[in-house]
């Protein structure tokens, strides 16, 4: 595995796999690996020739008083674990080498970005995404980039992306990862001390309890979302949002008719936790 800190060097390695006929695979992420990020990465390796992993706390997608001064950074024990997966670029830049000094371009999909984690967090948030994911596939230009289904919206707001500007990648959604416990794994799970650890399994036990309503033959929202509010506030949870939403657009949804997304965020402890379920009605 070849560590890369400059754009001139990730796009001279890939552009020379490229001409032997190589096809490309991206996983973007910020780092502090956990089994999740592995998953995407065992998938991009086993699609691909070459596989380039991505690992830059990107400030522009973090709001004023949120996590980007703690945000963890162990880049030595991410680079052992890439290694481990079999990774051939892990592309680490520098802040001034993805926004150098003028920068000055932003990139803003509207619509699904208005709504849950992008009214909670501020419009900056995926803001920040949507242009740091551009410019990654400019500089890797991947046949295929793979992110994981816990960041439910971030998906859609990438494949609008993709779409929009006819960006020719692939975009790979890969399932949730949990702890034992149902916990789903998230850099951010180490900010959670041991009780507030042990109350944040309630995120998974409120999308199993809605989920377990849905099977049992009950498709209208507020029934779906006020079972799962009961789980969390029964481990003393405010969520920021319990919402039901379609998974293609996220539009509102009244009544799943053949399959939703049920969305939560919560803050728990120190750590704001986000999960999802794609729920489906049987026929
Ligand atoms: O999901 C993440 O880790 C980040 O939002 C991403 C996609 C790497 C962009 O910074």
């Amino acid at each position: 595995m070849r560590i890369m800190r400059t754009i001139a060097d990730v796009r001279a390695a890939v552009g020379e796999a490229r001409d032997s006929g190589s096809t490309v695979g991206l996983v973007p992420t910020m780092g502090a690996f956990h089994e999740g990020h592995l998953s995407l990465m065992r998938r991009a390796r086993a699609e691909n020739d070459l596989v380039v992993v991505s690992v830059f706390v990107n400030p522009t997608q973090f709001g004023v008083g949120e996590d980007l001064s703690t945000y963890p950074r162990d880049e030595q024990r991410d680079a052992a674990l890439a290694r481990e997966a079999d990774i051939d670029i892990l592309f680490a830049p520098p802040l001034t080498e993805v926004y150098p000094r003028g920068f000055a371009t932003t990139i803003h999909v509207a619509g699904v970005t208005e709504v849950l984690d992008g009214a909670s967090r501020g419009p900056h948030h995926f803001d920040g995404v949507a242009t740091v994911v551009t410019k990654l596939f400019q500089i890797v230009a991947p046949d295929t980039a793979y992110f994981g289904q816990k960041d439910a919206q971030q998906v859609l707001v990438v494949r609008r992306l993709v779409r929009d500007l006819d960006m020719p990648v692939r975009i790979v959604a890969c399932p949730i990862v949990r702890e034992p416990d149902g916990l789903a794994m998230s850099s951010r799970n180490v900010y959670l001390d041991q009780d507030a650890r042990r109350r944040a399994t309630a995120l998974n036990r409120a999308l199993d309890a809605a989920e377990a309503l849905v099977a049992a033959g009950r498709k209208d929202r507020d029934a779906v979302i006020a079972v799962a509010r009961a789980e969390l506030e029964a481990s003393a949870i405010q969520p920021e949002y319990v919402e039901l939403r379609s998974t293609d657009d996220l539009r509102e949804l009244d009544r799943i008719d053949s399959t939703a997304l049920l969305l939560v965020a919560a803050r728990v402890g120190a750590a704001r936790l986000i999960d999802n379920r794609t729920l489906e009605v049987s026929p």
